[in-house]
């Protein structure tokens, strides 16, 4: 099945697909993107993530350019090419192509890509087992609640987490946990689920805000609140959650045994919530 490619409101064979080398994405990183995936040819939470996208434009005042009713037919149109029942849908959305000067141009208009591909699932043995993950200082700039595609800090945290032989890199500032280099990190600590709250230091998940609510449905407290490291280390139960890897149970950080060493009750009983959700 071919990869699918958008550039511009184009469907366009995927090496025909380019961008040019003046783009303000490639000059300066300034653009914004989205992550959305499906489950058996559904688009996920595709309003909250077009709400997402909508915000990172408005706050960096960068033209969006497709209403969420055209984004959902550009959405739609690339499914019905790609046909595959579990993809990840990639938006991006830049200030466009413009000589190079750090202000923004007058007359521009936004470049916008889409790609469309195969979604591989996490195996169902790492789901079971867990992962382990390594803290590292967040080196991030001051909005990481914008997804924008300046997104080096992540990058240098992932990069860091794979030499160290870890599944995914903890961000930690002042002594603080904020979240995943790609994921947001939840811990259980006396029965609630603790995670560090909406704001500027991290990106307000969207797989986050439905796991909130699935806790708080099954009654589970629930506080938005920053940890310090040695609290997660001493916490019941941590997870992770973000769209590709939905609910992953985190059994060691920096080589130490969370819990059981093995993904706990709290996190297992979200993670089959959140199957019955999607299906
Ligand atoms: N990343 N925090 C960060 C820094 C992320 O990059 C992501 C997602 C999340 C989880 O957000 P959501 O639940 O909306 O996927 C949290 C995407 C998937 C990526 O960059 O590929």
């Amino acid at each position: 099945m071919p990869d699918i490619a958008f550039v511009n409101g184009h469907f366009l064979p995927w090496n025909e697909a380019t961008i040019s080398i003046d783009d303000r994405g490639f000059q300066f990183g300034d653009g914004i993107y989205e992550v959305i995936r499906t489950y058996r040819g559904i688009p996920f939470e595709v309003k909250a993530h077009l709400n997402r996208l909508d915000r990172s434009a408005k706050e960096l005042q960068l033209a969006q350019p497709y209403s969420h009713v055209q984004w959902a037919e550009w959405i739609q149109q690339g499914l019905e090419r790609g046909c595959y029942q579990n993809a990840k849908i990639y938006i991006q959305v830049t200030r466009g192509v413009a000589l190079r000067d750090h202000a923004f141009p007058e007359d521009a208009g936004p470049t916008v890509v889409m790609t469309i591909r195969e979604l591989h699932p996490l195996s169902l043995q790492t789901r079971q087992d867990g992962v382990s993950a390594a803290t590292c200082e967040d080196l991030r700039w001051g909005r990481c609640d914008i997804k924008s595609v300046n997104l080096l800090g992540n990058v240098l945290a992932r990069e860091g987490a794979k030499k160290a032989g870890v599944f995914e890199a903890i961000l930690v500032r002042d002594g603080l946990v904020t979240e995943g280099s790609l994921s947001n990190v939840l811990a259980v600590q006396s029965g609630a689920v603790v995670t560090a709250p909406e704001g500027p230091r991290i990106l307000s998940g969207v797989t986050r805000t439905v796991v909130l609510g699935l806790a708080k449905k099954e009654g589970i407290p629930v506080y938005e609140r920053f940890m310090s490291v040695d609290s997660l280390y001493t916490a019941d139960e941590v997870f992770l959650t973000g769209t590709t890897l939905e609910v992953l149970g985190v059994v060691q950080v920096d080589g130490k045994t969370i819990g059981s060493g093995r993904p706990g009750p709290i996190t297992r009983t979200l993670a089959s919530r959140w199957t019955l959700l999607t299906g």
